[in-house]
């Protein structure tokens, strides 16, 4: 696979500086000499720089940085477009507002090239709040919900290609507020919370989404937010929520995804490298995109084992 590494230092999705050196932290920690020690080629475009700031405008006040979130929507969704076609895009964050470019951009070449798109959202969070629904302000919570296409974002650029529910599977989840909760009730998205994978592990809900993505020969988005594994694991987080992935997990998730071949993009998203210990967060992170990649110790017909 050729990857397409991205930076988006972006901030302004939340309160706690640092995920701006996230790109960084990743370049630090090895992400390039993984994929190419995996046989994969590789190609830095560097860090994105925002669109020229609007004067948008939104009901609620709470909301933070909404001008400058736009600008990273407009400069994010231009850079992933441009990638899919030449490779596989992987990028490197920046808060999770930066999905509110790149899930635009994808989504907007898969309508292009006339294929449905699909999401994995890993997260401890739904973040399916609208810019009106918000009540942290932090824009980071609504990605999700603006690739579904919800009413909500009219400061924004109108989403290219919603992403119908069914094509949006959610693992790790264990922190929804009201109003996220409220508007998922109303659509078909699968919502894997630790419940289920308390019940089910994680294997028999990945196998079947997965399925309908080869079914559909779809595209499929991987948006990996460092909050869906544990803190005890990865620390460098501004919004921890105990009870996550645990080590085994989450590699796991990623070994299944790569023999499913049919992953096409890659988010990297809320590392702060601020709160990390010696790089362990970042260097986990990097791991996990190994698994990802291929990264196995013995290669072996899991799928004769199921
Ligand atoms: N739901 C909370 C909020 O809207 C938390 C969002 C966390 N999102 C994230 N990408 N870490 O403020
Ligand atoms: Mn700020
Ligand atoms: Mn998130
Ligand atoms: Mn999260």
């Amino acid at each position: 696979t050729h990857c397409i590494l991205i930076g988006a230092p972006v901030d302004e999705g939340q309160r706690r500086p640092g995920c701006l050196m996230g790109p960084s932290a990743y370049r630090t920690a090895g992400l390039a000499a993984t994929l190419e020690d995996l046989g994969h080629t590789s190609e830095d475009r560097g860090d994105v720089s925002p669109a020229p700031l609007g004067a948008e405008t939104c009901r609620n006040g709470a909301v933070h940085h909404l001008p400058e979130t736009i600008a990273w929507t407009r400069a994010l969704r231009s850079a992933t477009e441009a990638a899919m076609p030449d490779g596989m895009p992987i990028i490197m964050g920046g808060d999770h507002s930066l999905a509110l470019g790149s899930v635009a951009g994808i989504a907007a070449h898969a309508a292009r090239v006339g294929r449905p798109q699909f999401v994995i959202w890993l997260d401890a969070h739904s973040d399916f709040h609208t810019v009106e629904s918000t009540t942290s302000g932090n824009l980071h919570g609504t990605p999700m919900a603006y690739a579904h296409g919800n009413a909500g974002f009219d400061p924004f650029p109108p989403f290219p290609a919603p992403i119908p529910g069914e094509n949006i599977c959610m693992f790790g989840i264990r922190s929804v507020d009201p109003a996220e909760h409220a508007a998922m009730q109303l659509t078909d998205i699968t919502v894997n919370d630790m419940r289920i994978l308390d019940e089910h592990g994680i294997v028999a809900p990945l196998r079947g989404f997965l399925d309908r993505v080869r079914a559909a020969n779809g595209l499929l988005h991987v948006s990996l937010d460092v909050d869906f594994l544990d803190p005890s694991i990865a620390p460098a987080v501004g919004t921890t929520v105990p009870g996550g992935a645990t080590f085994r997990e989450a590699h796991l998730v990623m070994e299944l995804l790569h023999e499913s071949g049919l992953v096409t993009s890659l988010d990297l998203v809320e590392l702060n490298p601020f709160l990390d210990e010696r790089g362990r967060t970042a260097k986990l992170m990097v791991d996990l995109v190994g698994s990802l990649m291929g990264r196995k110790v013995f290669d072996r017909p899991t799928r004769s084992y199921g």
